[in-house]
Order: structure tokens, then C-alpha cells, then sequence
């Protein structure tokens, strides 16, 4: 069994040197010459906790190579996964133009039957356009089109590909199952559930998905300004209603929005593209201007903190990717809020254990400390933004030592507030009661 993986971004590379962990014969295939050569030399194109070791230990065993040439690479592999990016245009639609482009490449290079796989998020259909681009391309091309949509998050990619909730394979016929089923069949030896079932299903689920979790974070972000201003605790609402299995603990921590390189462009991709088959997603168009209103109310919220106007006031930031343990900053609260602080004035000093290489190339007029300590100095605001263990774990007496002023905000409910306000802190935290925080006693 051959595995070709058209595309080396996360969901691509992740995926290929895993397939190549489990045993297959995997070549990862990217147009961008530069990336082949880094990885070729060990040079990873993203940051992801064991992933150099793993793509290493089998560069080294000869099971995973990296190449530019599709056409050569493609023609003797039993499944070629499509795992290229899916951007949104305008109207928040995925621009599938990568996807297609290289399912004529593949169309042209396949010899003997193979399963092409799409990996990459996509709307529902999408499988279908690729089989009738393919076999309209080249219609001797002896090759089903599948959907295997990846579930995997960053910065626990590994562990979620190798250990995984669930393997979903949406197949078109019996011989592209049972194609998929033996590429998976490690996973299922080792308990994964594996779910067949049609094409259409696949697509909509990996949207469905990604739309539920960004519904459940909004749900319980909208519940914590209630929270806030009834005297209430978020964190104690959330476990209370987390306990009921039906609606489960996980993904209910409160925060400044979602971000990241899924759920803001999935849920729009989930809804325009419904609309597309006349079906209104009304929940998830409410959860989309939820969360984009959510990142300016957390900004207004740091400037009313720091007295409404921030000019000649300087505000630390701590955290500037969209999670922890990752260097992505794409569409992370920080791109919204940071800008906002600077135009109500702010200087703003800002540091992240991961994402300051790719913040300096986002953020304009930041200066970018060398760590947390440094980001505080002089500050008359501390803000933490992004959940790092570096940042729960920082000894906040000595944050407030450096900085000017005594306010906190932590908008990821990282501490107890009475552990902030022995620290000599004024405290801000998300959906705890403002009393507590503000006063130390209730
Ligand atoms: C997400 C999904 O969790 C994965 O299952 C999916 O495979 C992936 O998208 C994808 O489609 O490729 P990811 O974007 O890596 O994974 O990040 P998450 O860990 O899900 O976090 C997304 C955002 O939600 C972050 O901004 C995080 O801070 C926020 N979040 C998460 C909260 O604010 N509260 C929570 O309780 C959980």
C-alpha cells in the first residue's frame, strides 16, 4: 500500500507521517519548493509538539519522502489524500480552486485503479466536483473520489491522529472502502471507531463538528457576561452543566473568542455554503457575529480597565496565538484586540512563548518583549490573552513589581482571583463576579 499526500500544511503533514508511522509507504507532495527542501533537510514548516522526531525517524527508515513532482508521485500510489489549503473568499465560501486544480494533475497521472481522498475541509459536494473533474479531465482514470475529513487540533495533532475519537470515511463504492478501512485498520486494531458511510455524510460532519464546538464556546462566552452581572461563576455554571453527559464539560471555557484556522472559517464555510442548498444556518450566522462581536467587547473591556482612554498608558500583552503550544496567530483574538488597544492610544508590549515570529510580521507598532517580566515593565495594564502553562504558572508578584499600574484582566480565567489580589492586583477575569475581583472581598 502506496500513499501519496498532496499538500505538507498541518492537516497534510501531520497526516502523511503518521500513515508513514503506521507502516505505509508515504511520499508528502508540496508545490513549494522551499518547504520539500526544509523537510528533506528536517526543517518542519509549523510548529507541533514531536513532529520533527517523528518525520526524522522515518525519513531515516525510508518511509516517508517529500517531493514537488505530483505527476511522478501520484502514479503508483494505491490513495492520494488531498490535503491542500481551502482559504475563504469574500463571501466566507472556501476557495476550492487548490482542491480541483490538483485533482486534474492527479487525473492525468494515476495509472491502475486509486482512491483519491479529500482530506482538506470542504463543503458538501465537494467529493462529487472532484470525481467529475477527474474522470472529465481523463476519463480513463480508473479512480473513486472519497471523503476522510482529519479531526486533529493543534498542538495535539500527533496524539489526536494516532489516538483518535473517531476515523470517518465517507466512500462512494465498496472497493474505495475497503482501500480505506486497510490504511486505517492500525487505528481500529488499536480501538479506533471507525465510521463508513456515504460521501455527503463525511463532508457535512466535519463541518457540523467544527460548528457545534464554536457554538459551545459562544454559548458559554454569552452565559459568562450574564455571569458577570448577576454575581455568578462562570467556571462553577460550566462544570454544573458540563456534568450532564448530554452536554458535556469539555469546550466550555469561557474566553475572547474563538480563533484559529478552523472554526472562524468553517463556520462561515458551513453556513454560506448551506445557504448555497437553501438551508439558513441560523444558529451558526448567530454564533459568527457573536464571536466577532465578543473580541471588540473584550478590547472595550481592557479600556474601560485601564480608564477609558489609553493614551500615554502602556498595556502589557501576554499571548498573542489564537491557543496555547502553537505558533498560529491566524484569525487570533489578539489581531483584533491588540489593534484596538492602540487606537484608543495604547503603547502596547507584548510577549508569547510561541507566536512571536509570526505576530511580528502581523502586528504593527508592538513592541515585542523578551519575555513576560519584560512585557510588564512599566505597564499599566497586564492582559493575558492566550492560555499558556507559562502564564498560569508566573509568579505574579514579581509581574506586578515591573509593571507601573495594578490592574490585571485575564481573559482565560487562569488564576484564583484571591491569588491576584494577594499579589496586589486589581482583577478582571471572564464571567466571575466583578465585587470579588475588584475588591478581594465580597
Ligand atoms: C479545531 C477542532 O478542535 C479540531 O477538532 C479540528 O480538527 C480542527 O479545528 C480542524 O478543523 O482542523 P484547533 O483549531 O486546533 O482545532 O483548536 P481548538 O483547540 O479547537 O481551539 C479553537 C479555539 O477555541 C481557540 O481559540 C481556543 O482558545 C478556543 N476555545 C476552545 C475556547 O475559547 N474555549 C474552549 O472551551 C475551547
Amino acid at each position: 500500500m502506496k500513499i501519496a499526500m498532496i499538500g505538507t500544511g498541518y492537516v497534510g503533514l501531520v497526516s502523511g507521517v503518521c500513515f508513514a508511522e503506521l507502516g505505509f509507504e508515504t511520499v508528502c507532495i508540496d508545490k513549494q519548493a522551499d518547504k520539500i527542501d526544509g523537510l528533506e533537510r528536517g526543517v518542519m514548516p509549523i510548529y507541533e509538539h514531536g513532529l520533527e522526531e517523528m518525520v526524522a525517524r522515518n525519513f531515516a527508515a525510508g518511509r516517508i519522502s517529500f517531493s514537488t513532482d505530483l505527476a511522478g508521485s501520484v502514479a503508483d500510489a494505491d490513495a492520494v489524500f488531498i490535503a491542500v489549503g481551502t482559504p475563504s473568499d469574500v463571501d466566507g465560501r472556501p476557495d476550492l480552486s487548490a482542491v480541483y486544480a490538483a485533482a486534474r494533475e492527479i487525473a492525468n497521472a494515476v495509472t491502475g485503479y486509486t482512491v483519491v481522498v479529500n482530506k482538506s475541509t470542504v463543503p458538501v459536494g465537494t467529493g462529487a466536483e472532484v470525481a467529475r473533474v477527474i474522470h472529465e479531465t481523463n476519463p480513463d482514470a480508473d479512480v473513486d473520489v472519497a471523503s476522510n475529513p482529519e479531526f486533529l487540533r493543534e498542538g495535539q495533532a500527533i496524539g489526536d491522529f494516532m489516538n483518535p475519537d473517531r476515523v470517518l470515511l465517507g466512500v462512494p463504492s465498496p472497493r474505495a472502502g475497503q482501500v480505506l478501512q486497510t490504511i486505517y485498520q492500525p487505528l481500529k486494531d488499536q480501538g479506533a471507531p471507525v465510521i463508513e458511510t456515504v460521501r455527503e455524510s463525511a463532508e457535512i460532519a466535519k463541518y457540523a463538528a467544527n460548528s457545534f464546538l464554536a457554538t459551545k464556546i459562544t454559548f458559554i462566552n454569552q452565559v459568562a457576561d450574564l455571569c458577570e452581572r448577576a454575581g455568578a461563576d462562570v467556571d462553577d455554571v460550566a462544570q454544573a452543566i458540563g456534568l450532564d453527559p448530554r452536554i458535556g464539560s469539555s469546550f466550555l471555557k469561557a474566553g475572547p473568542g474563538y480563533g484559529g484556522s478552523c472554526f472562524p472559517k468553517d463556520t462561515r464555510g458551513f453556513a454560506s455554503v448551506a445557504r448555497d442548498y437553501g438551508s439558513d444556518q441560523e444558529v451558526v450566522d448567530a454564533v459568527i457575529e457573536a464571536n466577532e462581536n465578543r473580541k471588540y467587547r473584550m478590547a472595550e473591556r481592557i479600556v474601560d480597565a485601564g480608564g477609558g482612554d489609553l493614551r500615554g498608558k502602556t498595556v502589557a500583552v501576554l499571548g498573542l496565538t489564537f491557543k496555547p503550544d502553537t505558533d498560529d496567530m491566524r484569525a487570533s483574538p489578539s489581531l483584533v484586540i491588540v489593534p484596538e488597544l492602540q487606537r484608543h492610544g495604547a503603547k502596547v508590549r507584548a510577549y508569547c512563548p510561541g507566536g512571536m515570529g509570526n505576530a511580528s510580521e502581523m502586528l504593527e507598532g508592538v513592541d515585542f518583549c523578551d519575555g513576560k517580566e519584560d512585557a510588564a515593565h512599566n505597564a499599566d495594564v497586564v492582559v493575558v490573552l492566550t492560555d499558556w502553562a507559562e502564564f498560569k504558572q508566573m509568579d505574579l508578584v514579581q509581574i506586578g513589581q515591573r509593571a507601573r499600574g495594578n490592574t490585571l484582566i485575564d481573559l482565560r480565567n487562569l488564576f484564583d482571583p484571591q491569588q491576584v489580589l494577594d499579589a496586589g492586583f486589581t482583577y478582571f477575569s471572564v464571567g466571575r463576579p466583578a465585587s470579588q475581583a475588584m475588591q478581594g472581598s465580597d
